[in-house]
């Protein structure tokens, strides 16, 4: 099921339109959660009977499908995310995977989140797991960790978890696109059409340590991925410092010489990024082991 189906307080309808735009060719390039990550969160909900999982910005399911298969006992998953387009891809990877685990949709800015009231005679079904992938960034942190504390089983522990994107990676071949791209685009990296990236003004480690999550533990996956230059370009348009809406007329072009650039950088037609996936788990301190 998804809820609610009102109009509720949400993004900057610029945003949502970003995250619409992209939601069709999403799962296609995006990559996936790395094996390291999923092992350490199906740790966590290994014991438990019946586990839950609340998954913020859930987007086309990434978390939830890799969990899905990693904890066959999941019970419930609940994926709440601001665009609709991107709950619609969520529902169609993750309807055929379900068996007997329930699954709810969520329109919601993840801070506005609230379950749904039991129906009399269910139980209440509280979250074991909180997981935010590649999407802490976008929300409103501090009241997300505060929803979380409210929602949340007691003995709970939230994750929040991404890696770097091809703008920030270190390497020649991400040096020279992202050049590229600021030829055509300036040297601020953009987010969106009518914004640049701005940094976070607390690293997710204080905003969780400033929460009722202190008890917090980094876990660094170190990643390998293989690009074709075909899949840099796809990436490209899911992402808000190239999406195609950034360049306009100029889009075809930008992808023409990006196209001829990662052909003369790739080695046998491969492009290699060395990553590091970060996890941050974290608990209420008096149930920290
Ligand atoms: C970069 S995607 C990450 C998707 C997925 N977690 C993954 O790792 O592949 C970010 C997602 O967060 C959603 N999002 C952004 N701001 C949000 C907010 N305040 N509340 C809920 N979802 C939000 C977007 O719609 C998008 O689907």
């Amino acid at each position: 099921m998804t809820y609610p189906d009102v109009p509720f307080p949400g993004l900057p309808p610029e945003q949502e339109a970003l995250f619409a735009a992209a939601a069709a060719t999403y799962a296609r390039y995006r990559p996936g959660v790395p094996d390291g990550a999923v092992h350490l969160l199906a740790d966590i909900l290994r014991d438990r009977s019946t586990p839950v999982l609340l998954d913020l910005g859930t987007g086309t399911g990434q978390v939830p499908l890799a969990l899905r298969s990693a904890v066959p006992a999941l019970a419930h998953i609940e994926a709440v995310d601001v665009s609709p387009q991107m709950l619609d891809q969520a529902r169609d990877a993750l309807v055929p995977v379900l068996g007997r685990c329930t699954l709810t949709l969520v329109h919601a800015v993840a801070d506005a989140y609230a379950p749904l009231a039991p129906l009399p005679g269910e139980e209440v079904r509280a979250p074991d797991l909180v997981t935010c992938c590649r999407s802490y960034h976008w929300m409103d942190g501090p009241g997300v960790l505060a929803m979380a504390d409210r929602v949340a089983a007691p003995d709970a522990a939230v994750a929040i978890m991404g890696d770097g994107s091809l703008w920030t990676h270190d390497a020649d071949w991400t040096r020279a696109l992202r050049e590229l791209i600021q030829h055509y685009l300036g040297s601020k990296r953009r987010a969106g059409t009518d914004n640049s990236y701005t940094e976070p003004r607390r690293s997710y480690e204080e905003d969780l340590t400033a929460s009722a999550w202190s008890d917090v533990t980094e876990h660094r996956i170190p990643v390998a991925r293989t690009w074709t230059p075909e899949r840099v370009l796809g990436y490209l348009g899911t992402t808000s410092f190239a999406s195609p809406e950034l360049f306009g007329e100029r889009h075809a072009a930008f992808e023409e010489a990006a196209r001829a650039l990662l052909h003369s950088l790739a080695s046998d037609g491969s492009l290699v990024e060395h990553s590091v996936f970060t996890v941050l788990l974290a608990q209420r301190p008096e149930r920290a082991s």
